[in-house]
């Protein structure tokens, strides 16, 4: 369908926030062999980012549509412009349904206040644009129903962002492909069904705790078997999972292929309990993420699994470090008392409180209960304040 593309070096899909750019930008792909740029690459908003990542490669297909009102800065002879044409009341329809909400921050780019940023980009667009761009299209999102990876509206089962291009599961297939899919590390009560079940019930906690919205990123640090991210599927948050257990990794990379906001990446960190064979002492780990890109950090029954206070500190170095101003770290920690201690065993780590309390002075504790699934563990919400 686009293949009359692939002469431009590059094209950069752009439009409303739900007007179709990804699905439109993974089309174009497909059809032109050039390589899918997801907004996520170049952080969303950075267009600086984005303009060093199209001098330093070529034939990119990138979606962006939170760079719509600096898209004449992208413009050049050789790369083509898409604009996504959308029903405005579809747009916002399809937003509320999703819980998108960050119509203000998208109008502040137009010097704007009001909230129908779909309205102020279209009209941009036309008025401004459009005229001093050399190459542009507009896309009507109704033609993409005509491409392969379209999935007809009635298929669609739950409204994440990306609703095009899964293999959908059902809960009982999902049970059934962990039970026979799983090969390694923790799962809950030893029964690898519950890394499914549990994970909805990990994630109703955290929904009732966190403010996170659909299009929100987060990183879960000790991702284990994807319990987490399982609860999340259907949410529309960008998941990150970072683990140590390498067949962990490979299960959760097969299981959430056909979901392109589930990354999960391998630390060969040494833990004598769950990665004996680890080159990287834990204390000197690095996260594979950007600085300042995550609004949400989650470590659920990581540190007490982390043996010695120079590994958590690390952790929560790296975790600093790649939180967003404002943004939160979920945690869950062992801490005596209730519990006897302290124990550096990486099997079951141990703090004294003090020593908890020194570990995240960094943070601000905004909340500091009893895990309800586990009496023994308290559960601390921390905020990354600069
Ligand atoms: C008890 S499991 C919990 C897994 C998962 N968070 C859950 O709730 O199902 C602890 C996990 O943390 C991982 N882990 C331990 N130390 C780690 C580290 N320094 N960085 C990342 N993952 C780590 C272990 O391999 C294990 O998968």
């Amino acid at each position: 369908m686009f293949e009359n593309l692939a002469p431009y070096q590059h094209i950069i899909v752009t439009g409303p926030q739900r007007s179709g750019t990804r699905i439109a930008a993974h089309a174009i792909a497909q059809d032109t062999g050039k390589r899918y740029v997801d907004e996520q690459e170049f952080g969303i908003h950075d267009v600086e980012r984005l303009k060093v990542l199209l001098e330093s490669e070529t034939d990119l297909v990138v979606q962006c549509p939170a760079i719509c009102h600096a898209i004449v800065s992208l413009a050049a002879e050789n790369r083509l412009i898409v604009m996504m044409l959308r029903p405005l009341d579809d747009i916002y329809a399809s937003q509320k349904r999703v819980g998108w909400m960050k119509g203000k921050s998208e109008v502040a780019k137009y010097g704007r206040s009001e909230c129908r940023a779909a309205d102020i980009k279209y009209a941009y667009w036309l008025s401004i644009q459009r005229q001093q761009i050399p190459h542009w299209f507009e896309l009507p999102y109704e033609a993409l129903r005509d491409h392969p990876l379209w999935i007809a509206r009635e298929k669609r089962v739950d409204f994440a962002i990306d609703q095009w291009q899964r293999h959908e599961r059902t809960a009982q297939e999902w049970i059934e492909y962990c039970r026979s899919n799983i090969s390694a590390g923790y799962v809950p009560d030893g029964d690898k069904s519950q890394v499914y079940v549990m994970g909805a019930k990990l994630a109703k906690i955290l929904h009732e705790h966190l403010p996170w919205q659909a299009g929100d990123t987060v990183l879960d640090v000790g991702s284990g078997n994807g319990r987490l991210a399982f609860g999340l599927l259907g949410s529309g948050l960008i998941y990150h999972g970072l683990e140590i257990i390498r067949p962990c990794v490979e299960f959760c990379q097969a299981a959430f292929a056909d979901y392109p906001d589930f990354h999960f990446y391998h630390l060969d960190l040494y833990n004598e309990h769950y990665w004996p064979v680890g080159k990287i002492s834990q204390d000197r780990a690095t996260y594979p993420i950007p600085d300042s890109s995550i609004d949400y950090v989650v470590a659920h029954s990581l540190f007490s699994h982390t043996g010695t206070i120079s590994n958590a500190r690390r952790n929560l170095e790296e975790m600093k470090r790649v939180l967003k101003p404002g943004g939160l770290l979920c945690s869950t920690w062992f801490l005596a008392p209730p519990r006897d201690g302290p124990d550096s065993d990486e099997a079951l780590t141990v703090y004294w409180r003090a020593d908890f309390e020194m570990l995240v002075h960094d943070f601000e504790i905004v909340e500091d209960f009893t895990m309800p699934t586990n009496k023994q563990s308290a559960f601390v919400l921390l905020r990354k304040n600069d």
